[in-house]
């Protein structure tokens, strides 16, 4: 038996202990280890009841995800589970930290479960573009009834064990030492008789079911799970559940499961999975880089980002200084954060007592000497090079030694804005995504002097906060906008050749863009994109280049703000708008830029993306990105990208670099060099059949 899965026994009760670390997943070891276990318990006639505990942070925390896409080998979970639950003595899963898929279905392989108050218990497999495949989906319905196995597996969302209790997953919650308490607990079944109790001979609780209830359930979660394929998986391994015998359900289950498992969409899933955690580790800065303390935060400027920001920190329970320019702005931004709080608070997800804690946490100033003493200062006031210079000589002379100074600044030089303090190294870039407070990305830009222990402090701050963050390099737009704005130019230059912005929008959207590109120019605001547009270091020589964009701004067409940009508003819904057609054709004219007949969806996805995946490989030429991965997180966390997607390199990766790059030839003949030129890396990445995550790999 391998060292992962242990056997031990004291008088009548049996201990089979999982140590797999980081998080006992089940790889094939594991799986071998529980198999022999239980077999041993089966055969030892002085044990009368087994344990099934974990060492380390957490009971098993599902299926080596690692292990995915290879093919399968024997022994299979849903073979071990049903042995496991086969055995004529009774077992005991004792859970503490996390009972997650595979494993809170080999956790439901025994006879009763208990855990500690802290533990959590879910099936997330659907965030992996999967379904629980272990027999979860036939056993969770025949524990707590099919409405809520069905609201547990759809979100993926895990139990608290209380919850958990209540609903009948877990059968009794242990105070104290987990392995005394499922000691005592087992002990307890035994002097009451408990039998072996399978939940695969349950009977489905369908007095909750009627004919229209899983029509209901399809509808009521088609748009959240809007181009997912695992959540209608899952919803007919339930239907199945409810409607055929168990063993009949388990094969229905299987082949559903083998359907997700080669799906491009779990594969997109999976490969995000690791991305968000491979982001958090840099190179050449190691995890035992020490770090600064950070106890109380300032955010200059209380407008559109700096609120949010500073909300953020609230959030967290630390210490904010808000800091504008004078009474007036800083009365508004309170004023604005406040009412943001209560909006929450309206919507039940915060109570009134934490609205007010938050508000306690953040003061306002308006002088520099109130900020002296913090250790963290974020800069979010106007986009402007020489007033982010002035702040930041002032910073330098107020802010207390070793304190971080960042900016939010969205294309600024980090390193001409450190360059005017007498301490480089402590300055970083923090590129917030608006509503700062919701957007989950947190680009954080390394400057030329950046010390590694600020980039160690402001990723461990991100986390703190609950942002995912993405280190990256100085750039005209760094990683996300730098690749946003050729997917905006593309949408741009399909106006002037007529394509219909709403057919465009649409087009992105069924792709699963949350929004399309000429809705989120709106939302940004036209006056914006038309400021980068005139500041855009390197800017391609291109008169037609966001044009239209220009012409609206000029006739003070600024977006959603102003109720007219690309798209007329009633409310928030955008109305195509025959004036804006007209300016794009008399631009047309003006530029003679050809009108473009029966374009195809798949022209306009892949001038869309194949531009984008083209900037991202000349990001990661530059060493602007660490890697390929790390733009995809960028993109779904940021650009509303769908999960499904995997973020734009890796579906090049998906769609084959080699047809990327015959469809950019394929442009390239049609518009020139400007923006169709394969960049260099993709264009070997291409010819040698390699992928960007191969690329990777083989970089280290
Ligand atoms: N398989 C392989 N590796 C895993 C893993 C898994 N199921 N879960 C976590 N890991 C790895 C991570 O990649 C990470 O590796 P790294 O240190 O090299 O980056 C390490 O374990 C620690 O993970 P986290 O950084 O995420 O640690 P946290 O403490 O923050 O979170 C956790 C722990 C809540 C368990 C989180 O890791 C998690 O959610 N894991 C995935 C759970 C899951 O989705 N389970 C279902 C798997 S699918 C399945 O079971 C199919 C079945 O139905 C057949
Ligand atoms: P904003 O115009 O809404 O707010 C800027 C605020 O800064 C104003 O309230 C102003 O009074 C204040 N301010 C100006 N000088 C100041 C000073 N010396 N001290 C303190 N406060 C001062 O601007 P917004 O949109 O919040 O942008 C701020 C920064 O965030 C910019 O660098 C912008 O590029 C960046 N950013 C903006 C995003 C957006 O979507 N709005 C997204 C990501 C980054």
């Amino acid at each position: 038996m391998g060292d992962v899965v242990s056997y031990s026994r004291e008088g009548e009760i049996a201990y089979i202990t999982v140590n797999n670390p980081p998080v006992n997943a089940l790889s094939l070891p594991v799986r071998q280890g529980l198999q022999q276990s239980f077999q041993k318990f089966a055969a030892d006639a002085e044990a009368k009841a087994a344990i099934l505990i974990c060492d380390g942070r957490t009971f098993i925390a599902g299926a080596d995800i690692t292990e995915f896409g290879k093919p399968p080998e024997d022994p299979w979970l849903p073979k071990v589970i049903a042995e496991m639950e086969a055995c004529e003595k009774i077992t005991i899963a004792a859970i503490h930290g996390t009972a997650l898929g595979g494993g809170l279905e080999t956790a439901m392989g025994c006879h009763y479960r208990c855990a500690v108050p802290a533990a959590k218990v879910g099936l997330p497999e659907v965030t992996l573009g999967l379904l629980p495949g272990a027999t979860g989906t036939q056993r969770l319905p025949r524990l707590i009834g099919p409405k809520a196995a069905l609201d547990a597996m759809i979100s993926g969302k895990p139990l608290p064990a209380g919850k958990a209790h209540q609903a009948g997953a877990v059968d009794e919650i242990v105070e104290g030492d987990l392995k005394a308490g499922a000691t005592a607990y087992a002990k307890r079944l035994l002097s009451e008789g408990a039998k072996p109790r399978r939940i695969s001979e349950m009977d489905v609780d369908k007095s909750e079911i009627d004919q229209h209830f899983f029509a209901e359930y399809r509808n009521g979660m088609a748009r959240a799970t809007r181009g997912f394929f695992a959540p209608e998986q899952i919803l007919k391994c339930v239907e199945a559940s409810v409607t055929v015998p168990y063993a009949d359900a388990v094969k229905r289950e299987n082949e559903l499961f083998m359907e997700c498992m080669m799906s491009t969409h779990s594969a997109a899933q999976r490969h995000l999975f690791f991305a968000e955690r491979a982001c958090t580790k840099v190179p050449d800065v190691p995890s035992n880089t020490p770090m600064r303390d950070i106890k109380k935060v300032a955010v200059l400027g209380g407008g559109t980002m700096g609120g949010g920001i500073a909300m953020n920190f609230a959030n967290a329970g630390l210490q904010v200084v808000l800091k504008e320019i004078n009474t007036e702005a800083l009365e508004r931004g309170l004023g604005i954060i406040r009412k943001n709080y209560e909006n929450t608070v309206a919507k039940g997800r915060m109570t009134p007592e934490q609205l007010d804690e938050c508000m306690a946490l953040i003061t306002g100033a308006i002088e520099y000497d109130g900020i002296s003493d913090c250790d963290l200062i974020v800069e979010a006031v106007f986009e402007n090079m020489a007033l982010k210079k002035e702040i930041f000589a002032e910073l330098d002379k107020v802010a207390k030694k070793g304190a971080i100074l960042a900016s939010n600044t969205s294309t600024l030089d980090i390193d001409e804005i450190a360059a005017v303090t007498s301490r480089p190294q402590d300055v970083i870039g923090w590129h917030f995504f608006a509503p700062a407070n919701v957007m989950t990305l947190l680009e954080l830009v390394r400057g030329k002097e950046t010390a590694k222990d600020v980039i160690a402090t402001s990723m461990a701050m991100a986390k703190t906060i609950r942002k995912t963050a993405v280190l990256v390099g100085v750039c005209f737009g760094f990683v996300g906008n730098r690749m946003f704005f050729p997917y905006i130019s593309e949408a741009q230059q399909m106006i002037l050749e007529g394509v219909p912005a709403e057919r465009i929008d649409q087009v992105a959207f069924d792709w699963g863009m949350a929004m399309g590109p000429n809705g989120v120019s709106d939302l940004s605001g036209l006056d914006v994109l038309d400021k980068v547009n005139s500041e855009w270091k390197d800017r391609p020589e291109d008169p037609a280049l966001w044009i239209v964009v220009r012409k609206l701004v000029e006739i003070g067409r600024f977006g959603q703000k102003t109720g007219k940009g690309i798209y007329n508003y009633a409310g928030r819904s955008p109305v195509p708008d025959p004036e804006v057609t007209a300016i794009a054709k008399a631009e047309a004219e003006r530029l003679g830029v050809a009108q473009l007949e029966n374009v195809s969806d798949e022209e306009i996805i892949e001038r869309l993306m194949f531009s984008m995946i083209n900037e991202g490989a000349l990001i990661l030429e530059e060493g602007i990105a660490s890697r390929p991965s790390d733009i995809d997180v960028v993109f779904v966390h940021g650009y509303g990208m769908p999960r499904y997607r995997g973020g734009p390199m890796h579906y090049g990766d998906a769609v084959g670099l080699d047809k990327v790059v015959a469809a950019m030839e394929k442009y390239r003949k049609r518009y020139g060099d400007t923006y169709w030129k394969p960049a260099p890396l993709l264009a070997e990445l291409a010819k040698s059949g390699k992928t960007f995550d191969q690329w990777a790999a083989s970089n280290g």
